[in-house]
């Protein structure tokens, strides 16, 4: 790109600049040029599309249901700002001309490179902002390590569920970062609250780094002037649904205005090597605004989860371009904001386990989510000589009837006659069928009236057969369980000999090919 044009392209931002303040009415002196007048009226002309708000397809014509994931009624419309030359400039390029403007030009841009000489002198583990201490490493694994330079990273979640505060506290690790040559500028822009207002926060989350700047701003172009001499180490935007950029149609939170805004956060990260992590708001009825669209942009999207009830949070990766999505971070919001959890297998047990010694219908199962085990509790009732019928709660009902089917014809318990209650503790849906020898211990044990001893876990498929069959990950369950100080865990007999040889000190591995084994070994008098 030659310096003249570059000259131009300028002038013909600044004229951009003008026409939007002529039309909001705030001009310096009032005068409005001809050549102003000129853009004024090009303006107008927009290409309309429209685009699916689930999947992000877009089509030049309406159709009654999305051509790409057939849901029915999704597509939206969607201004496109026309692009063209002379004076005729789109928002989008008024932004990327914003950001080309300054930017030192890399020699790479003018056309392919050779792979090698991409990755030369470069180390890829270390091509990355480490995060440091326990919250930070949490971050990292979700991750899949530490922040990429030049990346653009959406965390999603419903409003409250603490997004603002795990940035702001990622923000101050990455500020005060020890590990990449002391301390740089971090930059948190936030369109939703003043800067005094994160100032509150940030005192409460005790992030006390000369290095975090706090800026309030939705204008893009502004946000991206005024963090330009600070060349921060990273930039976060709270949230994409309140940011703008000047002459793309819509108001901000728009799909026009977010996708656009989002297009150009990515070329701004991509040309400067900036990571930028902006947050968004998924609303109930994932509508277009939310990050659903953005999905398709961005290189990463974590998602923040919490019950409203509890205080854990999970943060879990649903596209990463520099890892796995199979890790889930585990936290615990409190006072002072986020913390790790020390034991995050414990959570989905209840409170009052250790009581259970004396409760009949009490089982524990290990389930995984992503690469995390998870040690969770099945409650059983069987009721006799009440109408027979069965409430289950957390278990798919055709597994809960499969299981209770094989008890009664092949472990011969009588339970015709019962009505049958199946819950899982903390309001968990259990998918797995690592559950089902859990699911059949509980009933057994409320059948029987015989508490299951609360150190002992189970871990298992069943078969129609009533025989007990391996299921993924056995090792990493098996572990979860022996660190958690369980005495006993029962597992699939063809697993046991490569699980005993692991050696667990302290707990009893015990081997069972079938549910009568296991009844044989539990209900014992
Ligand atoms: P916030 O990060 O503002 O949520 P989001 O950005 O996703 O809308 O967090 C909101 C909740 O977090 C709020 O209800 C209060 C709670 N919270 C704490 O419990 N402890 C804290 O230290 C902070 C900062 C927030
Ligand atoms: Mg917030």
């Amino acid at each position: 790109m030659g310096l003249s044009s570059n000259r131009n392209e300028i002038e013909d931002l600044k004229k951009e600049n003008r026409y939007v303040g002529v039309r909001k009415g705030s001009s310096v002196n009032g005068a409005v040029g001809s050549r102003d007048r000129a853009v004024f009226r090009t303006k107008g002309k927009s290409k309309i599309s429209w685009v699916c708000e689930i999947c992000g397809f877009s089509s030049g014509q309406w159709w009654g249901s999305c051509r790409a994931c057939n849901e029915v009624g999704t597509l939206k419309q969607f201004l496109e700002a026309k692009t063209g030359s002379g004076n005729k400039v789109s928002g989008i390029e008024a932004s990327e001309n914003a950001v080309r403007s300054w930017l030192p030009q890399k020699p790479g841009e003018s056309g392919p490179l050779r792979l090698t000489d991409v990755n030369r002198g470069m180390n890829l583990l270390t091509w990355r902002v480490p995060l440091s201490g326990l919250f930070g490493s949490e971050v990292e694994r979700v991750l899949g390590g530490g922040l990429v330079p030049g990346s653009l990273v959406l965390v999603g979640g419903d409003p409250g569920v603490g997004k603002s505060t795990l940035v702001l506290q990622v923000a101050g690790i990455i500020a005060d970062s020890e590990d990449l040559g002391g301390p740089a500028p971090v930059v948190y822009v936030s369109g939703e609250e003043s800067v005094e207002q994160i100032g509150i926060r940030a005192d409460r989350l005790e992030i006390g780094t000369e290095e975090l700047y706090l800026y309030s701003s939705t204008d893009i172009e502004d946000i991206l002037r005024k963090i330009q001499h600070l060349s921060p180490r990273a930039l976060i935007i709270d949230s994409i649904q309140t940011v703008y950029l000047k002459g793309v149609a819509g108001s901000a939170g728009g799909l026009t205005q977010v996708k656009e805004c989002t297009s150009a956060l990515l070329r701004f990260a991509k040309t400067t090597n900036i990571p930028i992590i902006l947050i968004g708001h998924v609303n109930k009825a994932g509508d277009i605004a939310g990050p659903r669209v953005l999905e398709h942009i961005v290189d990463v999207v974590l998602y923040m989860e919490g019950e409203k009830y509890s205080s854990h949070r999970l943060l879990r990766p649903v596209k990463n371009r520099f890892g796995s999505t199979d890790e889930l971070g585990v936290f615990e919001m409190s006072q002072s904001g986020l913390a790790v959890v020390s034991n995050p297998s414990e959570i989905f047990l209840t409170e009052q386990h250790s009581d259970s010694d004396f409760l009949a219908g009490l089982a524990v199962a290990v389930i995984m989510d992503g690469s995390r085990s998870f040690l969770i509790e099945i409650q059983a009732l069987c009721v006799s000589g009440s109408s027979v019928s069965r409430h289950i709660n957390g278990i798919q009902s055709s597994r809960a009837d499969m299981i209770i089917s094989v008890l009664i014809k092949q472990a011969g318990l009588m339970l015709q006659e019962n009505a049958i209650f199946l819950n899982v503790v903390s309001g968990i849906m259990l998918t797995e069928t690592a559950g089902d020898v859990a699911i059949a211990a509980a009933i057994c044990s409320s059948f029987l009236e015989f508490p299951i001893p609360n150190n002992i876990a189970f871990i298992g498929e069943i078969g129609l057969g009533g025989e007990l069959r391996s299921v993924p990950r056995m090792e990493k369950r098996v572990l979860t369980v022996a660190k958690l100080g369980y005495k006993m865990c029962v597992v699939p007999k063809s697993a046991e000999k490569s699980i005993a040889n692991l050696g667990f000190e302290g707990m009893e591995i015990v081997g069972c090919k079938n549910l009568k084994e296991v009844i044989n070994t539990v209900f014992k008098a």
